[in-house]
């Protein structure tokens, strides 16, 4: 059980500063990738409000898949072995590639999902974009090719980031003080 309550919790990014830099990155990638398909393959469950607020703004033809990918037990430091919950994907050879994920933080889950579509499809292109990234905790040299805010060393939650499955719901992303967690 939680004991940090939605009061405790201070905005860190607000809804008005993420809508504006996802309409901005998907401009980005509208201008990338032109009128060519692409794949948005969504890791869940952190990259669900990401996901599902980026797609409404790409302009090229899509599809999207989830996967489920898992590296935080309960708590706030990744446990460093990533568990593929799910991650049956279609042929994605030949194929505009576009992973979504929430955060990259030691970088593991990055690693392990760019490795496991390296080995198993030959893309046309894959590209990682991460709505935050946490460099100072990184433990591999995985850098994200797109990402939308660069955090400090907090543990976040909202917009689909969670403590132990809560607070995934708020509008903002969002800290609580170390000594809560
Ligand atoms: P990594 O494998 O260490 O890069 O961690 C990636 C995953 O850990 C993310 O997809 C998140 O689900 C989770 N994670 C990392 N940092 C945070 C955080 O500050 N808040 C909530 N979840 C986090
Ligand atoms: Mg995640």
């Amino acid at each position: 059980m939680s004991n940090i309550k939605i009061a405790d919790i201070k905005v860190l990014i607000s809804e008005e500063e993420l809508q504006a830099r996802i309409k901005t990155i998907a401009n980005e990638l509208n201008n990338l990738y032109k009128s060519e398909e692409v794949c948005v393959i969504c890791v869940l469950k952190g990259a669900v409000m990401f996901a599902v607020d980026l797609v409404k703004y790409l302009s090229m033809p899509l599809t999207m898949e989830f996967i489920r990918l898992s590296s935080y037990g309960s708590g706030t430091q990744s446990t460093g072995k990533v568990n593929a919950v799910d991650i049956k994907l279609p042929d994605l050879n030949g194929k505009n590639v576009l992973i979504v994920e929430d955060i990259v933080d030691t970088g593991l889950t990055a690693k392990f999902l760019l490795d496991f579509i390296g080995c198993n499809f030959h893309t046309k292109s894959t590209k990682f974009l991460s709505l935050l990234d946490k460099k100072i905790t990184r433990k591999t040299d995985i850098k994200p090719d797109y990402y939308c805010f660069d955090i400090d060393d907090k543990f976040v939650v909202g917009y689909g980031l969670d403590y132990n499955g809560l607070f995934r719901n708020l509008r903002y992303i969002g800290y609580a003080d170390k000594s809560l967690l």
